[in-house]
This record gives C-alpha cells, structure tokens and sequence, in this order.
C-alpha cells in the first residue's frame, strides 16, 4: 500500500474516516491510529505494527464529553486526575462501554483512555471525530517512534498516512494508571510522576505485579523499547568501550563510536529512543546508558533503559 506523507491534520483525519491506519505525532511518542468503532480499521493497525493480539490499545480523544461513550462509568478518583491532567501525558484506565469492540482492549473490560496535550493531535482528533485507539507507531519490539521519519523507517508501505509533525517533546509513552480499581493503580511510568498523581489521589500506588494474578497491564510483559543493539546500565568508573555509543547527562573522556551529552533528564527521555534508532542505522552493536536519578521523569527515564537493557 501507498502511505502518504501529510502537514494536514484534516487530510490525515480524512483517512481514519474511510476506515485507514494513520500515523499521527503527540506530546509523548508518535501513534498509529484507527477509528476506535471500526473493527476492521482497529485489525489493520495490529497487523501493521505486527503486534500481539492480547496488547490493549489506548483510546485518544480531544473532547472530555467523548469519554462517555467509551467508559461505561468514570468513578470519582478518576474524574479527579481527569480534571488534574486532561490534556497531558496520562492514560486512565476505565470500565469499558459495550460500544467498544473488544479488539480495542484485547478483551479486557476496561480501556485506556488519554488526551494528547499538543496542537496538532488535537486538531487531528477533533477532525476525526471520533476517539481513534493508537498504540506507539513503531513496529512491534522496536523503540517507540519520536519522529515521522522514525514512523516511516519502520510502517512505510504498511499504513495509509503520516501525519508529519515536529519530533515530540516528551519523547517516552504516557503514564498509565489503572482507575477501574477502588484504588488506583500506576501500571506504567511517564513523564507524569506518582508523586505527582498523589497530589491529587493520595492513595494511588504503583501496581507490584502478583504472579497469580492476570497482569493488569499486558503490554509490559511484551519485549519492549529495545534497539538491535544490546543496551548496558553504565556502572560507576566502567570505561565505555571504543566501539560503543553513549548516552547520557555527564560528558566522557574516552573515545567512542557516537555520543550524546543530554542537558538534563528531559532531554535525555527526550532523545533516548531516537539515539537507538540512529545507533542501529549506523551498526553499532553496544549502547552504554548512564543512570540518573528517579525523580520527576527520571523514574520513567530508568524504567525505559533497564526494560531497553534486560531485552
Ligand atoms: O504515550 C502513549 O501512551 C502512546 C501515544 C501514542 O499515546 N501510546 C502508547 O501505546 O504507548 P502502546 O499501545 O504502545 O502502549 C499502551 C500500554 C500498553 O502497555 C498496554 O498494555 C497498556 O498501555 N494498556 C492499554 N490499555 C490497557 C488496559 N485496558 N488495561 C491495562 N493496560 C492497558
Ligand atoms: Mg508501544
């Protein structure tokens, strides 16, 4: 098929009408999306980025009245970090509505619901009119596009459109808490900290995964983040090899095959996932990530590196 390259959020929501796939950027990593009541559109994205069938979709909407008509009910400590959050980086998890295909949420009852903050998703998704369910565009395994490029590196020929904006400003996936439990659970960490989300929800803790228990967020189990490339935790004093890439806050003496000196934890989650996309295009087999601090979206930052660094 013949993906067209588009600056035009109505030209781009124009496919997602007639039934297509089309990618689209947000504040947080670029989507792949589809018309959450069409079925076949749905089909077409798992196919697309070859993802398991048991990995629930995020919904996407621009309009908090949308969220009725696919949450069968919003309980309080949900509309709190609605009203707290919305638009942003935070994906809440709901009791699904009966409108929903099940092939949105992989049969779960419950659906992931986000408003992307930045100008041109929104304007995208008003477009559509519809909620449109969109996982990460990249292809299943791979790291999460930051690009449009990145987008067309990995679905060119597989999807109908791209939808062409500037790299994104967050650069890792939303938060995820589960609020279709009495108390809410962080199933997923972004840019929007626990700490954070307690200010509001004082009782939301993260989720500790109980292995008798069905996972809550099955996309977690799923091998994630990773470049070809094999990623290592930097250790205090380790001399990253000559051959190696580095990333990270702190400059290195040593020579190596391509660096990058972030100028903070934004900006390192911020670039991350294009780094080992262009480590990967240049061949390089070793990615040398150094550790900062689990604080604001540095927590996120780490959970991204050691999920990049275990694969
Ligand atoms: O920032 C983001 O969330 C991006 C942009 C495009 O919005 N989307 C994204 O989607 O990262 P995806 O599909 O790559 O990751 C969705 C995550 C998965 O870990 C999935 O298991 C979890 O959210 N998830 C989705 N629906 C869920 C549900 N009903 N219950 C529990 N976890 C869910
Ligand atoms: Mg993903």
């Amino acid at each position: 098929m013949k993906t067209v390259l588009t600056q035009s959020p109505s030209a781009a929501a124009e496919f997602i009408r007639r039934g297509g796939v089309v990618a689209f950027p947000t504040e947080t990593v670029y989507g792949l999306g589809a018309n959450i009541f069409d079925p076949a559109a749905i089909e077409a994205v798992f196919r697309a980025k070859d993802r398991p069938p048991d990995n629930p979709l995020i919904a996407h909407t621009a309009k908090v009245e949308d969220i009725e008509t696919i949450a069968a009910v919003v309980p309080p400590l949900a509309r709190k970090l609605i009203d707290a959050f919305f638009p942003g980086p935070l994906t809440v998890v709901l009791p699904k509505s009966e409108s929903v295909p099940s092939i949105a949420t992989a049969g779960l009852d419950t659906i992931g619901v986000r408003m992307p903050g930045n100008a041109l998703a929104r304007e995208f998704l008003r477009e559509c009119a519809t909620p449109v369910v969109a996982p990460s565009a990249n292809l299943s395994g791979r790291p999460s596009p930051t690009t449009w490029q990145a987008v067309f590196e990995d679905l060119n020929g597989r999807i109908d459109c791209i939808l062409q904006g500037d790299p994104t400003m967050i650069g890792i996936e939303s938060t995820v808490i589960d609020c279709s439990t009495e108390i809410p659970l962080l199933l997923r960490k972004g840019a929007i900290a626990l700490s954070r989300i307690r200010e509001v929800v004082p009782e939301a803790r993260e989720y500790k995964g109980d292995e008798t228990e069905a996972p809550r967020s099955p996309g977690l189990r799923h091998r994630h983040y990773s470049p070809r490339a094999k990623v290592f935790i930097l250790d205090k004093d380790e001399v990253v090899p000559n051959d190696a890439a580095y990333i990270g806050v702190s400059d290195r003496d040593e020579p190596v095959e391509r660096k990058r000196v972030c100028g903070g934890a934004d900006s390192y989650a911020r670039e991350l996932f294009e780094f080992f996309r262009e480590c990967d295009r240049d061949g390089i087999t070793r990615i040398y990530c150094e550790p900062v601090n689990e604080e604001g979206i540095g927590a996120a930052l780490m959970d991204r590196i050691r999920r990049a660094a275990a694969a």
